[in-house]
């Protein structure tokens, strides 16, 4: 285990820190903490990981926020939504007790995303606000997590400018949330516990899940796949995969408690057991064993196409509760960009990989992730990636203009696209994913699709809302006791984004 990456949060340290405004903070942390480095990062592999399965909250502490109350804003993907429920696991084990106001909270985390510099500056935003809100109530405490903790920069700049947070932690350190509270709840400094090693597994953390019918079940944590784009390696570690027995487990516990979807989370699940040294055992497999608990929905998020491999479409086409989508994200569709993102295949080998896909799994629906605008992208490169959506069609894409990360190698490269023209590829792009989705969602309509009812409409609450196995939103009357139910709707209407229809309860032909 590498112990050198530990910030080293003494109160003597702190009080340098807070007492000389002026100074140069990356100087400090050049000795204590390893901003992104690809060298360093990618000699990862040899380093051990280790499974922890004694945590428990110290006996001092467990009654430490009876009578108070915390609220965790969260931003990005779904593993830092699963964080979230961790943390608030870990919480109400302390007494605490959750709340929706930030005004009534004695403790405000923020899990925040470093995935591009917008989702960074909307939470620099929201500490701005909150300085009012701590300025109102002085006791309570102010914290930052997630991604975004795990960049030097953003560490320096809430040490120099935001004086009213109280906690920096990291994606390794969730599990230290109470003795990071009680040295925040006992010292005037700020409480700074950011690791940069790779990570380990923390095996029996609390959870108090975000209701009751859909579950996410960590299946590894960390990418080494090193996208040049991406800074994901960096602030989430080396890959390291969950026993699947501690997996099974936890799915059989959701089973028995009568969740009605889950979804297998990792940054890049197809590289699932890849890091076993005693076991040949891989995601397929996994998925093998999962698909025969009585759990009506599986899913499994994000893949690779790279480490895509034949047994795992094997197993996809097993179907039965395994859903028929399959997010699978492609970048980019000319294969010199792919080359220069690091993404270790080609536009050949996705279309290759998706025919199999399709043959495999003939009602799947695609989902992507893509990204316009990568250094010095010329149109007709632009063009390759129109051409690669209107080949696939997808059902719905994830269309983000690439945004550069500060350490990751992308960043280093002279991009001579200017940003409007960024702008009005993305726009471009998005035209063709919504003609396509429109049309794929008209032929849906007249058909009887399996829908589970997740709550009332935000936009009319006399009308429900759920998802198709195959990801599609359907909005339909029914009765509100449904809510929670897999039911059978008529789809009676398309639109780009969703699905509207009619509940029915007899017994019809289900195509999806
Ligand atoms: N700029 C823009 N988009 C990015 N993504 C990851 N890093 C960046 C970046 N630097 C996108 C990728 C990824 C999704 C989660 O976010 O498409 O799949
Ligand atoms: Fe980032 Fe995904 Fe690439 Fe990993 S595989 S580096 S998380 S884009």
């Amino acid at each position: 285990m590498r112990s050198e990456g530990v910030l080293d949060t003494t109160k003597d340290n702190h009080k340098e820190l807070a007492n000389d405004k002026k100074r140069d903070y990356s100087q400090y942390f050049q000795t204590t903490y390893a901003p992104p480095s690809l060298k360093d990062a990618k000699k990862r592999g040899k380093e051990q990981v280790q499974i922890l399965k004694d945590f428990s909250i110290p006996e001092n502490l467990k009654d430490i926020g009876v009578g108070k109350k915390f609220y965790i804003r969260t931003y990005g993907c779904q593993m830092n939504e699963h964080d979230t429920e961790v943390m608030a696991g870990i919480l109400n084990e302390m007494g605490y007790e959750t709340t929706d106001s930030t005004e009534d909270a004695d403790i405000i985390l923020l899990n925040t995303c470093a995935i591009r510099e917008n989702a960074e500056n909307k939470v620099f935003g929201e500490l701005g606000h909150l300085k009012h809100t701590k300025a109102n109530n002085p006791n309570l405490l102010l914290g930052v997590c997630g991604c975004m903790s795990q960049e030097e920069s953003v560490v320096n700049r809430i040490l120099s400018t935001y004086p009213q947070v109280d906690m920096i932690f990291g994606t390794h350190n969730i599990h230290r949330l109470p003795q990071i509270i009680e040295n925040a709840l006992f010292s005037k400094e700020m409480v700074v516990e950011v690791w940069s090693k790779e990570g380990d597994i923390v095996e029996n953390l609390p959870r108090k899940r975000k209701g009751n019918v859909k579950g996410w079940v960590n299946i590894m944590y960390g990418c080494d796949k090193f996208c040049t784009y991406c800074i994901v390696p960096y602030t989430r570690g080396k890959e390291r995969s969950r026993h699947p027995q501690d997996i099974i487990e936890e799915v059989r516990q959701l089973a028995r408690e009568g969740y009605k979807e889950v979804t297998l989370l990792g940054q890049n699940v197809n590289a699932y057991g890849k890091d076993f040294e005693d076991l040949d055992y891989g995601l397929g497999d996994l998925m093998d064993e999962i698909r025969k608990i009585d759990i009506p929905r599986l899913r499994f998020t994000t893949s690779h196409p790279r480490d895509f491999d034949d047994r795992l479409i094997e197993v996809l086409a097993k179907g039965g509760n395994i859903v028929d989508h399959i997010h699978l994200p492609v970048q980019h569709g000319n294969s010199d960009i792919l080359k220069l993102m690091a993404r270790k295949y080609t536009r050949e080998h996705y279309l290759e990989l998706v025919g199999k896909i399709k043959a495999a799994v003939p009602n799947a629906a695609l989902t992507t992730d893509i990204i316009v605008g990568f250094p010095n992208e010329t149109e007709e490169q632009f063009e390759e990636t129109l051409s690669l959506v209107k080949e696939v069609e997808y059902d719905a894409a994830y269309t983000f203009i690439y945004s550069p990360r500060e350490g990751t190698p992308a960043a280093k490269m002279v991009d001579n696209v200017p940003m409007e023209v960024k702008r009005e590829r993305l726009q471009r792009l998005n035209a063709v994913l919504n003609d396509i989705s429109l049309e794929k969602n008209k032929a849906y309509v007249g058909k009887v699709v399996e829908v589970l009812v997740e709550g009332e409409s935000k936009k009319n609450p006399n009308v429900l809302t759920g998802h198709t196995g195959s990801n599609k939103v359907v909005n339909f009357k029914a009765p509100k006791h449904l809510i929670g139910e897999i039911v059978k709707v008529r789809v009676t209407d398309a639109k780009t984004w969703n699905l509207g229809g009619e509940w029915v309860e007899e017994k019809s032909e289900v195509v999806s």
